[in-house]
């Protein structure tokens, strides 16, 4: 959580992966809704592309927001299944996720997808999680640091400080997502250090303090506060415990 005068806040991200029709995503942004106390915790949830309508009205008058998944890149075409930043916003959104591991390590996105999205969803004036995490592989040859340092380059390089401001970073370690194995607050506030130091290198300091930085990788309400008690730790990118509405409340109150 933001230590001392941080005006960072806490956010706070359900990301339902392909999960829930629209009637079941209306009856669980219902639960939330319902359920949220007020807190100093920005929430949103992030419902499949189909689910995003019935759910913005859902969540209509709400503190909740609306995130998506994923974009492509272009603003429209002949693009065969794709949705692009122009068509989110308009659906509602304000936040979508982009190069979360399983787009990179299921749909093949590279650094370069990454990057364009990101792009794409500033353009459309919608903030860009982009999401960053090593392999286990990655991990075990010491090259954790190095990894998230590249993605995060990468997904970036090219882009004003200004241009810059409205992003955010999720650091989701490949090995903790869906796996019940969660980093240990130390690693997840050492490696939020190195995105933040990377993102001074980027964007210049001043920027990097002021943006959010995520962590990912099986949140539940019992190890949420200590993963948040990281310095550098602003929020949580949640998947599986995000899909029912108590234990996502759990989280969200958890963070404040
Ligand atoms: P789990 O919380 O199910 O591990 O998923 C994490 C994640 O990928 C959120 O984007």
């Amino acid at each position: 959580m933001p230590d001392q005068e941080s005006t960072r806040r806490t956010v706070v991200i359900g990301n339902w992966k392909m999960h829930k029709t629209g009637a079941e995503g209306v009856a669980l942004a219902a639960g939330i809704v319902a359920g949220l106390r007020p807190g100093r915790a920005e929430v949103a949830v992030a419902p499949p592309f189909t689910a995003l309508a019935p759910v913005a009205a859902a969540i209509r008058g709400s503190s909740v927001a609306l995130a998506a998944q994923d974009v492509f890149h272009e603003r429209e075409g002949a693009f065969t299944g794709a949705v692009s930043a122009p068509m989110l916003a308009a659906t509602g959104c304000s936040i979508v996720l982009v190069g979360h591991s399983e787009r990179r390590h299921v749909f093949g996105d590279g650094d370069e997808d990454v990057r364009r999205k990101a792009l794409s969803v500033l353009g459309a004036g919608m903030r860009p999680v982009v999401c960053v995490g090593e392999t286990l592989e990655q991990r075990d040859a010491g090259r954790a640091e190095d990894v998230v340092r590249e993605q995060l380059e990468a997904a970036v390089r090219g882009l004003s400080d200004a241009r810059l401001a409205p992003l955010l970073v999720a650091y989701e370690p490949v090995w903790a997502i869906g796996t019940g194995r969660t980093a240990t607050p130390d690693t997840a506030e050492t490696m939020h250090r190195v995105i933040r130091s990377s993102l001074a290198a980027l964007a210049g300091p001043a920027a990097a303090e002021r943006m959010p930085i995520l962590y990912g990788g099986s949140v539940k309400g019992d190890n949420a506060g200590a993963i948040l008690s990281g310095a550098n730790v602003d929020g949580l990118l949640v998947g599986g415990a995000s899909l029912r509405a108590d234990s996502f409340l759990d989280i969200c109150h958890a963070a404040g």
